[in-house]
């Protein structure tokens, strides 16, 4: 269990942002929107500021963090990128999509928060807040996810709070996250390789690279080269079951589309079938639908083209058999 502190929620405007990179730039852990979930953030060039963040959201330690940096400027103090990694960089940055690239020579961040891989992975956030916090910082921020290892991802800055209360320096509210599902993440250290789809669609990508994405072939659960790609990962305490096209006893309803079944406690991803606005409602719903208490979440089928790859990722991760 790691020391208890006072945790501050702060409204996420101008002093507070300033506010929240001195907190960093002394070694505290902010949480901060991004424009996919909340992020909960340390230096990155401070080891044992990001031992806290391991020990905050009690996050395994092979498990390796993503840098965040304002600009293509800064990521390239980082890492080294190829020809793909440039034009997916130019294309989408600031934006959803995380690249793993191989770690520069002399490259500042912490090797505890790359688990002493010789890869690192980057992104450059798209929201004002985030920006302006590592803008003002000067340095790279790690951040993962700003919930416990293993829970639903926050988008709200009340997730935030119900998880890492007591955990955290500081907490920045800046209302829901837009996307709502976590970056993309492309390795591209030979062919470019999906590791994670999320909130940059595929198809944008490959249209850019001009070919197909390779897929992450190894096992689920087993060496996967995101490490913390395991298959059972944004857990609900409620058993999910996946494919509902009708609603048993005992069961709540998390519907797509315009002709849910009637009947039961029901939230809709959204009701005209969009799957942007059904990325935005993911984790805001499993969430409310887990605090019912029902038998299990029955979950509507979703299209698996643009954001339906990164939402049914998360179905599948929430409905794996729990370690
Ligand atoms: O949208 C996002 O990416 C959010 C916001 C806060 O930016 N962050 C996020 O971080 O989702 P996290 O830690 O929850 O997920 C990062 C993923 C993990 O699956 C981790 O294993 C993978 O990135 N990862 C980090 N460094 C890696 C590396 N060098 N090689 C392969 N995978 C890596
Ligand atoms: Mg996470």
């Amino acid at each position: 269990m790691p020391v208890e502190v006072a945790t501050r929620v702060l409204s996420a405007d101008h002093d507070a942002t300033l506010a929240a990179a001195r907190a960093l730039g002394d070694g505290g852990l902010v949480a901060f929107p991004t424009e996919t979930v909340y992020g909960l953030g340390a230096d990155a060039t401070n080891g044992t500021a990001v031992a806290r963040l391991y020990a905050a959201k009690g996050r395994p330690r092979f498990n390796p963090l993503i840098a965040h940096v304002a600009d293509l400027a800064a990521a390239r103090r980082l890492a080294v990128f190829n020809a793909d990694a440039e034009r997916l960089a130019r294309a989408f940055w600031p934006g959803p999509l995380t690249l793993v690239l191989p770690k520069l020579l002399g490259c500042p961040v912490s090797q505890l928060a790359t688990a002493g891989l010789d890869t690192i992975a980057v992104r450059v956030p798209d929201h004002p807040v985030a920006h302006d916090i590592l803008a003002a910082l000067g340095k790279p921020v790690v951040a993962p996810s700003a919930n416990r290892s293993g829970h639903v991802s926050p988008t709200t800055a009340a997730h935030v709070r119900g998880d890492l209360d007591g955990r955290v320096d500081l907490i920045l509210d800046g209302g829901p996250t837009s996307v709502g599902v976590e970056s993309t993440i492309v390795a591209c250290l030979g062919a470019p390789v999906l590791l994670r789809p999320g909130g940059l669609p595929r198809e944008d990508i490959e249209r850019v690279l001009g070919r197909a994405l390779a897929d992450d072939s190894s096992p689920s659960g087993e060496a996967p080269l995101a490490p913390g790609m395991l298959g059972s990962h944004y857990a609900p305490k409620t058993p999910l079951r996946l494919n509902a096209r009708s609603v048993n006893a005992g069961e709540v309803l998390l519907a797509f589309g315009a002709d849910a079944p009637a009947g039961a406690k029901t939230l809709n991803l959204s009701v005209s079938g969009d799957l942007v606005e059904a990325a935005a409602n993911l984790f805001s719903h499993l969430r409310a639908l887990d605090a019912v208490g029902a038998s299990a979440i029955a979950v509507m089928p979703i299209p698996n083209d643009g954001l339906g790859e990164a939402i049914n990722d998360r179905f599948a991760r929430a409905a794996a058999p729990r370690p």
